[in-house]
């Protein structure tokens, strides 16, 4: 096996593990390098094309591992090439053609517009070193999306204060966007719009999108959030007395060299 594809596995297996995806819960894409590309050029025995309801021009010619939709995190590691497959964008962006796994006329994730709005708004501000965009259902995350208004800097305040890593694992806070239905164009071009700004991005009442520059760095930052969520609403049920301050949030940013997001300091 590849050694990409035993990555990308791995980091789906793991989410399943911690509880992130029941049944069909969660997608993951990973923008493939080029030499990963010659790397699995040995795969590519098909060519099945579909067609893409956004304009993924931005993403022309490049190859990216999906998860199926419908399909299990679960089952990633028994049978790869029934439940994940590698496809590249059309020259013109408008479709893209499957060319291994996904077998058995599977489909790419549902949520497939909004990984390659995502990848093309986080590839436009890390400089093209974004490469995996990877939404999971955390208990977590998702059960503090009930108890505040979908704000930004509420969400961010929050998490930055129920773990001291929190504020230099992602500096520039977590976006929150209010519940849309999923698995379509509109809530893909506004969790675009936020994932601009945040390297995350909570769907209220349903999940998180993460993103990175590798599997690593984006399952640490979900993993991350997921945790102070749980730590959150541990505190919260046990009474909250005292927290960290925002002169301490900003101590921690100049003692790790991070740009904290002032504008949800105090
Ligand atoms: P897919 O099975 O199509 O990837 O959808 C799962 C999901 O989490 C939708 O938001
Ligand atoms: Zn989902």
């Amino acid at each position: 096996m590849h050694r990409v594809i035993e990555d990308y596995i791995r980091m789906c297996h793991d989410g399943y593990k911690l509880g992130w995806h029941e049944r069909n819960g969660g997608n993951l894409t990973y923008r493939m390098r080029p030499e990963e590309v010659e790397g699995c050029r040995n795969l590519f025995t098909q060519d099945r094309h579909l067609d893409l309801p956004i304009d993924a021009s931005a993403l022309a010619g490049e190859h990216f591992i999906t998860s199926g939709s419908g399909k299990y995190m679960r089952n990633m590691p028994l049978e790869p090439e029934r439940n994940m497959g590698i496809i590249r964008i059309d020259d013109d962006g408008a479709g893209y053609t499957i060319l291994w796994g996904l077998e058995d006329d599977a489909k790419p994730t549902s949520e497939l517009p909004s990984h390659l709005l995502n990848h093309i708004a986080r590839c436009a501000v890390t400089d093209g070193r974004c490469r995996v965009i990877y939404h999971a259902h955390p208990a977590n995350i998702t059960a503090l999306s009930y108890t505040i208004e979908p704000d930004a800097r509420v969400l961010s305040r929050i998490l930055w204060q129920s773990e001291t890593e929190c504020a230099v694992v992602f500096p520039e806070g977590v976006g929150i966007l209010d519940w849309m239905i999923p698995g379509g164009t509109d809530i893909a071009l506004e969790t675009s719009k936020l994932i601009r700004t945040y390297p995350a991005v909570v769907w209220a009442f349903h999940g998180i999108f993460g993103s990175g520059e590798t599997f690593d760095e984006t399952f640490g930052l979900v993993h991350t959030i997921e945790k102070a969520a749980e730590i959150y609403l541990k505190a919260k049920g046990a009474g909250i007395v005292r927290t960290i301050g925002d002169d301490q949030l900003r101590l921690l940013a100049d003692a790790f060299g991070v740009k904290i997001n002032e504008d949800f300091l105090d």
